[in-house]
């Protein structure tokens, strides 16, 4: 770029997204005409629930659409911090909790409420392609901890603790994991919890998809390690509420203090109507409690379809135990997973997401947040370019 626009270093330190190309490729194909199936969006195909749907709609006609509180309305604070209780055995006060414009900025603002340059933090991989963006953002180092598919991607607490050096400051956790559906074990997480004490980490844990789980037990970290643990959620994947951006931590004062700091200095409050959406869907426990048992259990089956499918294809893929993604390794159809999901696209008009950007080579991930239908042509389409 010339003239005055110089970008900055820290503009210019962004990775470009190998899953671009891919992306451009389904749209440009879409735009000739071509029907090409997206198994790549990363949100619930569910429309929002109708109790929270009514209560953003009397928000509005009620005039609750100015500023808020920087940290979100005392109400949906509350409800966090019942909900915390309820659900999680946690116990953080409403000053100890804020309201962020989806998981997506509690995420950005713990890390620079944290982490000065230099500082490591340990990221299980295959991860969300978010985390080690946000954190060199931070000026922060990522540092990967591999996990494998034979395992399910559960994660090893002694090959987390091999990697802490002096340098370490945080462990980034996500369970259930987005790519790979795993949901770590109680043992697995109160290790965890014992690496972070021994070395005086924090644990910064992910838990937007806490109510997708199968066959597994989802705990929260933070209830072997509360003075470890800044927890983030969200009402994105849990209600069907990825539009209306509403996000939330529960943590020690100082550190909310600091990210409510932050907040104040950027965006202020998330939507005013938004947040009024999120707390029906907090507090309005029957008709939440359905929601979300009908979806889980329409993941599952999807999840169930997709996994025996894919299997059945030779493309060899564990069962998640959460989360709505599979991972699948397209060593059949090309050793280069960039490779396999362009000829994925191109010659089955399906799209999915190479590993390259996860930190998972050799395999491609699908969501199947979407209808049963759907993944039963989606596994005839991949099917024609294995016979
Ligand atoms: C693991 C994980 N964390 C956080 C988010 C972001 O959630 P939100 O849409 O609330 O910002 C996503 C969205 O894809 C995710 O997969």
């Amino acid at each position: 770029m010339s003239g005055p626009f110089l970008l900055s270093d820290r503009a210019l330190s962004l990775k470009p997204s190998s899953t671009v190309a891919v992306t451009s490729r389904a749209l440009e194909l879409r735009r000739q005409g071509v029907d090409v199936i997206s198994m790549s969006v990363g949100e619930p195909d569910f429309d929002t629930p109708a109790h929270v749907k009514a209560a953003a709609m009397a928000a509005i006609e009620s005039g609750k659409t100015k500023y808020t509180a920087v940290n979100g309305i005392p109400e949906l604070r509350e409800a966090i911090s019942a909900k915390f209780s309820r659900e999680n055995g946690l116990s953080y006060a409403p000053d100890c909790v804020t309201v962020t414009s989806g998981g997506k900025q509690a995420l950005f603002n713990a890390f620079l409420a944290l982490l000065n340059p230099g500082d490591e933090v340990l990221i299980p991989a295959p991860y969300w392609v978010s985390y080690p963006e946000m954190v060199a953002l931070a000026g922060a180092v990522p540092v990967a901890v591999p996990t494998t598919p034979e395992s399910g991607f559960q994660l090893d607490p002694q090959a987390l603790e091999a990697r802490v050096t002096p340098r370490a400051r945080m462990i980034v956790l996500n369970s259930p994991g987005n790519p790979t559906g795993a949901v770590f074990t109680p043992e697995v997480l109160e290790a965890v919890a014992g690496v972070a004490q021994r070395h005086g980490l924090i644990i910064v844990t992910d838990e937007m998809y806490e109510h997708l789980v199968y066959d597994a037990r989802q705990v929260s970290i933070g209830r072997y390690a509360p003075e470890h643990t800044l927890t983030i959620n969200g009402a994105s994947k849990a209600y069907a509420m990825t539009g209306w951006r509403i996000g939330y931590a529960g943590g020690p004062r100082g550190v909310i203090a600091a990210m409510n700091a932050l907040q104040s200095q950027s965006t202020s409050n998330a939507s005013s109507v938004s947040q009024y959406a999120a707390l029906a869907a907090l507090e309005g426990h029957e008709a939440t409690a359905r929601f979300i048992a009908m979806a889980r259990e329409a993941y599952r089956e999807r999840r169930d379809v997709i996994v025996a499918g894919l299997n059945a294809l030779g493309l060899p893929t564990p069962t998640p135990q959460g989360a709505f993604y599979v991972m699948a390794n397209t060593d059949r159809i090309h050793t280069d997973e960039l490779e396999a999901a362009r000829r994925i696209l191109d010659d089955a008009r399906v799209a999915v997401v190479p590993g390259t950007d996860f930190g998972a080579p050799g395999q491609v991930r699908l969501s199947y947040a979407t209808d049963l239908n759907t993944i039963r042509e989606v596994l005839r389409r991949i099917g024609t370019l294995l016979t």
